[in-house]
């Protein structure tokens, strides 16, 4: 969603809420703005700067009309009530305030209606203007900018993080969150506000990470922060490894590419997070009896239910106990059936998506045990489940997830392997082996990472397709749904994932020569079927993508347009190794069209509104 950042600093201000606003334009780029306090007779007066589009338009207005300035406020934004135009695009001002909202105000259309009854006048489409109106109308009635604000917050409903200027009170920035993520920054005689610590990593690394409720006052040297009700509380100072806060492309050309060859360290850390190297045993964090659950209930969106599904597959299968996986914004609204004995995991990479945050909370007050697998461990849902079962790939800027993925798929796995131990339907030799193979999943990794030229090679030819579709059977067909994602969101090519035998129930009508194929077959007790599927879509003149492994290569039947041949794994983590061969496809088809491979059209990185 959007992103927001808030300063009361020592330095000139314009360029660093600039370097903030890069660093959140993963969040949201449909537009940029920012506002500052400018020196003027009798003090303070606020200007905003605002651009359609990315944030170098924004750059450029600055470099025409610059700000000079110590204090203000930014925002990126991605469009949700109202088109992304500069009129549109924040800060929005009322009065004397100006502000940054990343949320939806649900009740912002009654709210809007009482303040034009009462004469005001309103410049934007937006739910977040009502709330510049509102604090200003507060300000009218006597009151100081805190009261004002902690009024406007009790009227507000829906999700918000908010960061305020108030003209009058120079050296002051107001912010507050509730349903949206916001932290404070602490510097050397200066303070921030943030969506998150990447936000404020140029200035520092001592973070306050906000709870749900809490508003907050930051001058130049203190932060003074309330709770929901109004009771001045403290919340403590993190240190945040410089890793959390570091966003370099390296030598890549874009972060998905470079978080795609992240992949062998990032599931390296991740799986040494939940196996005793030494013992080869799993060593699964957290207080989770698995012998005594009677089923899992994993809700997820997006990429992240896909790891869901292949968590169900091999939970299912080792462990011989019971995993539902659904969509959260489906779970969510259709009262599902839930029962107490059973561990709802959330999975998602930012912890923070609305759907999984409101299927979590509806599985927790069923009175089920909650768990999250997630990368930012200081996200809504790492604070509000009984246990955070963390990724370690570093923080995700590519729109498109690639290395949280299978950073997910890794847990799932090392939980698969603990529970089937757990519940004695694997020994612990069996169990050593496997833990094992986990340890050695990165290095295949790494080597289906270097098929990166072959697959290049024939990105040229899925790019001129208007229809793709992919193919696999067992975990290989959630591996097809997820290569059908990857494709579609940085490629815009029409694309879908299947399980293989699905085909001849409707797909198979789609398939004609000018349609790539792109089947996942590793030499596995499905390969079999899989290789019949090959046939029946090439008889009808499908130009397949056979991505396999060596034996499968061996048996595969003649007439691929392209065999891809990655590493030999055991189907324990074929998944993991499988996975780089799609997304560096749809990496490169999406380079050769020329696409914006790490901000797609109307996407957003992290989903806080339903
Ligand atoms: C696709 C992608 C999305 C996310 C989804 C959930 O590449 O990244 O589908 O997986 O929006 O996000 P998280 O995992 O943050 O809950």
């Amino acid at each position: 969603m959007c992103g927001i950042i808030g300063i009361v600093g020592k330095e000139p201000v314009a360029g660093r809420l600039v370097d903030s606003l890069k660093r959140l334009e993963y969040r949201g780029y449909d537009s940029a703005g920012v506002a500052a306090v400018v020196d003027g007779p009798g003090g303070g007066r606020v200007e905003r700067r605002r651009a359609q589009g990315k944030i170098r338009n924004l750059e450029a207005v600055l470099a025409e009309q610059p700000l000079v300035a110590q204090n203000g406020i930014g925002h990126v934004r991605w469009a949700t009530h109202g088109a992304p135009t500069v009129t549109n695009a924040h800060p929005h001002t009322a009065g004397r305030v100006t502000l940054v909202h990343n949320g939806i105000i649900e009740n912002f259309a009654e709210l809007k209606a009482e303040l034009k009854a009462a004469g005001r006048t309103f410049e934007s489409d937006t739910d977040t203007e009502v709330i510049a109106q509102l604090i200003d109308a507060e300000l009218a009635t006597g009151l100081a900018p805190l009261e004002a604000f902690k009024a406007t917050l009790d009227r507000l409903t829906g999700a918000y993080a908010l960061a305020v200027l108030v003209e009058g009170a120079d050296n002051l920035v107001l912010g507050a969150r509730r349903g949206s993520p916001l932290v404070v920054g602490e510097g050397q005689g200066e303070m921030f506000l943030g969506s998150d610590a990447l936000a404020v990593g140029p200035f520092t690394n001592r973070v306050i990470y906000l709870e749900e409720g809490d508003y907050v006052a930051i001058d130049h040297d203190s932060a003074r922060i309330f709770d929901a009700s109004g009771a001045s509380v403290q919340r403590p100072v993190k240190v945040v490894p410089a890793s959390a806060v570091m966003m370099e492309k390296g030598n890549y050309r874009h972060f998905m590419e470079k978080e795609i060859h992240d992949q062998p360290e990032g599931c390296q850390r991740t799986i040494s997070a939940y196996v005793d190297a030494l013992t080869a045993r799993t060593a699964i964090p957290g207080d989770v009896d698995f012998k005594a659950l009677e089923r899992i209930q994993i809700v997820a969106c997006g990429t992240s239910y896909i790891a869901g599904v292949i968590g169900k597959y091999l939970i299912e299968q080792l462990a011989d106990l019971p995993v539902d996986v659904e969509i959260a914004s489906e779970f969510r609204y259709r009262q599902p059936a839930l029962r107490p004995g059973s561990l709802v995991i959330a999975m998602s990479q930012s912890g923070e998506t609305a759907d999984t945050l409101a299927a979590l909370r509806y599985c927790k007050a069923k009175g089920m045990k909650s768990a999250v697998v997630v990368n930012a461990q200081e996200s809504t849902m790492a604070r509000e489940v009984d246990v955070v079962w963390p990724i370690h790939c570093g923080p995700e800027i590519g729109v498109a997830s690639t290395k949280a993925f299978t950073a997910q798929v890794s847990v799932m796995i090392a939980l698969a392997v603990a529970a089937a131990k757990a519940r004695g339907t694997i020994d612990a030799a069996e169990e050593q082996r496997m833990v094992r193979l986990m340890l050695e999943a990165p290095r295949l990794i790494a080597e289906a990472i270097g098929l990166e030229d072959a697959l290049k090679e024939i990105a040229f030819d899925i790019a001129k397709a208007r229809d793709v579709l992919f193919l696999g059977r067992g975990p290989m067909s959630a591996l097809a749904l997820e290569g059908a994602l990857k494709l579609k969101e940085i490629s815009y090519i029409h694309a879908e994932g299947y399980a293989a035998g699905e085909l001849k129930h409707g797909p198979i009508a789609l398939v004609d020569d000018q349609t790539p194929i792109i089947i996942l077959a590793p030499y596995d007790s499905y390969f079999e079927k899989s290789a019949s599927n090959m046939s029946e879509v090439m008889a009808r003149g499908g130009q397949v993508v056979f991505i396999t492994d060596p034996e499968g290569a061996r048996h595969a039947p003649a007439g691929a347009r392209v065999v891809v041949t990655a590493p030999a794994s055991d189907p324990l983590v074929s998944t993991l190794v499988m996975s780089a061969p799609i997304q560096l496809l749809a990496y490169h088809v999406a380079v050769v069209k020329g696409a914006d491979v790490d901000q797609p059209r109307n996407l957003a990185k992290s989903v806080t509104v339903e």
